[in-house]
């Protein structure tokens, strides 16, 4: 899909990966329908890229969520393209994992997730036309001690999203799914509970490239986007 002109949904617009994508969407001409809990990040966001509407809202919530596809719909009066990123880290080992941090980060990174699909299922039939970018981890295609429970969560991010491929298909909607690496932003120091890996600033992956590869995952409709471990030394 050409997102010129399309009205695209970023949820976790507010820092990182759904800022950089917000940008870089804004630059190619889309409309843009910017989501987060922090409301002054997103207002200021949506005055550097004019034409957005800003919508305060938490993504676990039913009532925030419906908030959202209304706004969307009233402004534009259609939704075209969902990147459903807002996603959240825990970082400790299974042997010390809380359980109540583990169910708050099972309810943003997967039942949030679906929950958003489903809330812009009903435009996109309608339209008979639509994107669906799930943003997962690399974390969840290897095994690495320190982040299973977050690994989890994004492992059944992968199959809602593939399965969701193949039942949207019919309703002329692409899922895809994009897998960063270790990326620098916020993640890492807003995490549900732990500590991110200490690793030096050259072998973070950049927001700014996450976006294009979000933004290619639109234009193409591949079902995967998995992100190299590493970038490679001297950056991209
Ligand atoms: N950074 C990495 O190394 C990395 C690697 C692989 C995958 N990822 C994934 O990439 C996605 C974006 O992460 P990031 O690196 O850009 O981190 P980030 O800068 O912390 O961004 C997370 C975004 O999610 C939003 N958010 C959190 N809880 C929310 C809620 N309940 N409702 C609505 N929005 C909510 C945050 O905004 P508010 O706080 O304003 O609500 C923020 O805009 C996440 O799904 C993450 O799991 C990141």
């Amino acid at each position: 899909m050409d997102i010129t002109d399309r009205v695209v949904v970023i949820t976790g617009a507010s820092s990182g990966i759904g800022e950089a994508t917000a940008r870089l969407a804004h630059a190619r001409g889309a409309h843009l329908v910017l989501v987060a809990r922090r409301g002054d990040r997103l207002a200021a966001l949506a005055d550097e890229l004019p034409g957005a509407e800003a919508v305060g809202a938490d993504v676990t919530i039913p009532g925030d969520r419906r908030l959202i596809i209304d706004a969307a719909t009233e402004r534009f009066g259609r939704i075209d393209v969902l990147v459903n990123n807002a996603g959240r880290g825990l970082h400790v080992p299974l042997a010390d994992v809380d359980p109540v941090d583990h169910v708050a980060i099972l309810e943003l990174n997967v039942v949030a997730a679906l929950a958003m699909m489903q809330a812009v299922l009903p435009a996109m039939r309608a339209q008979h036309e639509g994107a669906i970018v799930n943003i997962s981890s690399g974390t969840s295609k290897r095994v690495i001690p320190g982040v299973g429970a977050y690994a989890a969560t994004k492992t059944a991010l992968n199959m809602l999203s593939a399965v969701a491929r193949e039942e949207f298909a019919p309703d002329g909607i692409v899922v895809s799914t994009v897998l960063p690496t270790y990326t620098a932003s916020d993640f890492h120091d807003v995490l549900q509970a732990g500590q991110g890996p200490q690793r030096a600033p050259a072998d973070a992956d950049t927001v700014e490239h996450v976006a294009e590869e979000i933004l290619r995952a639109i234009e193409t409709g591949e079902a995967e986007i998995a992100l190299p471990p590493m970038i490679p030394a001297g950056g991209r």
